[in-house]
């Protein structure tokens, strides 16, 4: 059984998704940690209301550098025996402390269909303000593998949402959220089934 931790910094929507998902038996791992970087994220709620071990962090203030703090990090899970961590709205970089012991086995969702709209400063509303001003007819979400540089590794899954002239960065932000609260327990279910391959930097999906 593929043991799974979440790391979030907010509402927690899309942990919800995993944790729902979890329940309706669509993959065969376990969510087993929560983890925040913020004492009082709404995904910590979550979790308790699960019946998940919750842990935050504070980064805020932290008096160790980056690298120590993912050193925490990475004990805490490796104590845990986690074998996928997926970031859901996780609001820190993470170090090559974390990515390297965990290499492909760190998923991010993003809201945007990278390699478009990505890197940094691109998060939450500035994604899709900058896919409006753009003009683009569509936009989604993509679930990507971790590595060195943000929102640069191996693309797993992308789904879709058309843009409309009418839409505002709520709506589509909207749009884009639903998607990803399908496509990211579907990630989480072909990496349990161990279905995803990487090779070359790329994912391929075993059919
Ligand atoms: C999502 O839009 C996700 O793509 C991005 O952060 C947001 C998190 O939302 N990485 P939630 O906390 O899961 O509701």
């Amino acid at each position: 059984m593929i043991k799974i931790a979440v790391f979030a910094s907010g509402g927690g929507t899309n942990l919800q998704a995993l944790l729902d998902a979890q329940e309706t038996g669509l993959f065969k791992g376990k969510i087993g940690l929560v983890f925040s970087n913020l004492p009082d994220a709404k995904a910590l709620e979550r979790a308790e209301t699960h019946r998940v071990e919750s842990v935050a962090i504070t980064s805020k203030g932290y008096s160790g550098s980056r690298e120590e703090y993912d050193k925490e990090v990475l004990r805490l899970c490796q104590a845990k025996k986690i074998d996928l961590i997926c970031l859901a709205g996780y609001m820190r970089i993470l170090t090559p402390v974390l990515i390297k012991a965990y290499e492909y086995r760190i998923m991010n969702i993003h809201p945007a269909l990278l390699p478009k709209f990505g890197g940094e400063g691109m998060y939450g509303h500035h994604v899709h303000e900058a896919v409006i001003k753009a003009k683009e007819k569509e936009s989604g979400a993509t679930v990507h593998f971790v590595i060195e540089g943000v929102d640069a590794g191996p693309i797993i899954l992308q789904g879709h949402v058309k843009v409309f002239p009418t839409d505002t960065p709520q709506t589509l932000s909207e749009k884009v959220l639903k998607v990803e609260h399908l496509i990211y327990p579907e990630a989480v279910r072909l990496f349990c089934e161990k279905k995803i391959i990487v090779n070359e930097g790329k994912v391929r999906i075993i059919p």
